[in-house]
């Protein structure tokens, strides 16, 4: 291995930091990952130590490195991709948070939203920033520490203050405050931004009551985002790509041109579907977002946005305790009784795409008394694909996607077969599993590697993708509309307005 040539990817995702080290052919050589707390202070609130987070994604490079047999001298550039939405709010001077980081789950601010969607604010707001008024994007958080944390507001116009998702928190910190900067990803996940204009707009930094002072600058994915100081890392080293999780998942899988489609599977689901220069506004409420911008130029993408994939499968460990590890819930799932039709609604943190209901709760439906441990399996791994299809639905009802449209998963969940079977069943389409899986960092490296010459063009990049399973329907296209029109009755019945 060429020594200075190797890429750090920095992955900081909802329940984990990680550091991934690549080498100059972007593979992965060694990882480092630590999970970190979650504070849940009320129902339905979710928070995260920022303080923490920065010390485990410390700790994740130390351990990368080490692991790789390299220091940071070796290291030729850093790339950072995050969970997005998630509000950290810090003083300028001091570096200390002013409270816990608000993050993307959080569902505090569920009636600030309902409320200015029923004053008809949505439409000016998705004109401008191609998102729907719901607590999942930052906006409102940020609103609400700047109204509950004592002398906050005055600090914040006073310009004392700084605001932040995690990519911006762990720059500063990697670059000792130096650099306040964020990309245009992160940026359109705010509400804050005009993703048109490509700015922070002013009528919507109005409408949230939030000043310009603590906004950071706004730069593509790939650019000169600060060096990292002796103390933070080891070494001088430069940050040169960064993107929001799902972006970062969608460079890695080379989803560069109109029409490729990929489905992320971790703690939620995200499907983003690029639509070139093109930012085409959904009917069917999904969301338009920024997929990745590279030289000044913004390509945008729908996305769907499902809150609980993964999740569900942890539930079914941890909170129903009827597994010991996620892998095993394929084969309880074959032992489930094919003439029990129970669906799982897994609405716990609410609804995301299309439905948007913050209030609704995870709900069973169609158990009988043989019902056991199997037919739940099966059911929340079914939730899965069913959820995915709704996206898919709004997409094609969209124009966007079309039965032609490649799908590309990637994610912990796409390790089960019998989920990515279930899926290509209900989408009646087939769908490709690559052979790098955790794409998410890849795709940071990469910015990264490109920005530092390492790395071609995105066509280059792409040339690299590798298949590893293609999974093809096997379901009759009848049997799987039957099976789908349950599942659309049983959100029918969980949605909090019925
Ligand atoms: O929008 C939220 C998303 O970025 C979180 O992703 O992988 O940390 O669950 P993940």
């Amino acid at each position: 291995m060429k020594s200075g040539q190797h890429i750090l990817a920095l992955d900081q995702g909802t329940t984990s930091s990680r550091a991934i080290v690549f080498d100059d052919k972007l593979s992965p050589v060694a990882t480092g990952q630590y999970e970190f707390t979650q504070h849940f202070p009320q129902s339905g609130w979710v928070e995260h130590d920022a303080d923490e987070i920065w010390a485990t994604t410390q700790r994740a490079v130390k351990t990368a490195l080490t692991d790789a047999d390299l220091t940071a001298s070796h290291i030729a550039a850093i790339g950072i991709t995050n969970q997005r939405e998630t509000v950290v709010l810090w003083n300028r001077e001091t570096g200390a948070p002013v409270h816990k980081a608000i993050v993307w789950q959080d569902r505090r601010t569920a009636e600030t939203t309902a409320r200015l969607k029923e004053e008809g604010h949505e439409a000016t707001v998705t004109e401008r920033t191609g998102l729907l008024l719901d607590p999942y994007f930052s906006s409102s958080k940020l609103s609400w520490l700047l109204d509950h944390v004592e002398g906050a507001r005055a600090d914040a116009e006073a310009g004392k203050l700084a605001f932040g998702t995690i990519d911006t928190w762990l720059i500063w910190k990697l670059t000792g405050g130096a650099r306040h900067v964020t990309d245009a990803t992160n940026a359109a996940r705010t509400m804050l931004y005009n993703i048109h204009e490509g700015r922070w707009d002013a009528e919507m930094l109005a409408m949230w009551n939030i000043p310009e002072a603590i906004m950071p600058e706004v730069l593509d994915s790939a650019a000169e985002f600060g060096m990292t100081t002796g103390e933070t890392i080891g070494a001088p080293v430069p940050i040169r790509g960064v993107a929001g999780d799902q972006q970062a998942a969608t460079v890695g899988q080379a989803c560069f041109e109109p029409g490729m489609l990929k489905s992320t599977y971790g703690t939620g689901c995200f499907a983003l579907l690029n639509t070139g220069d093109t930012a085409v506004r959904s009917q069917n409420r999904l969301l338009t977002t920024i997929g990745y911008q590279i030289g000044g130029k913004p390509t945008y993408a729908v996305e769907g946005s499902i809150f609980v994939a993964g999740a569900a499968v942890q539930w079914l460990r941890d909170g129903m305790k009827m597994i010991e590890s996620a892998g095993q819930t394929g084969n309880l799932a074959d032992e489930a009784d094919p003439h029990q039709n129970v669906y799982l609604v897994p609405a716990f943190v609410g609804l995301g795409a299309p439905y948007w209901d913050a209030e609704a709760r995870g709900a069973l439906y169609g158990m009988t008394r043989n019902t056991g441990p199997a037919e739940i399996a099966k059911a929340t791994l079914e939730s899965v694909a069913y959820q995915t299809r709704d996206l898919f639905e709004a997409m094609k009802k969209d124009g966007a996607a079309t039965g032609q449209t490649v799908l590309r998963v990637d994610g912990g969940m796409t390790a089960s077969d019998w989920t990515m079977q279930a899926l290509a069943d209900q989408l009646q389409a087939p769908v490709d599993r690559p052979v790098v899986r955790e794409t998410t960092a890849l795709g940071a490296a990469y910015l990264a590697a490109m920005q530092s010459g390492i790395a071609g063009r995105p066509d280059e990049f792409a040339k690299g993708w590798q298949q590893e399973r293609q999974f093809a329907p096997k379901m009759a296209k009848a049997d799987a509309d039957a099976k789908y029109a349950g599942w659309l009755d049983a959100v029918r019945r969980t949605l909090s307005s019925t």
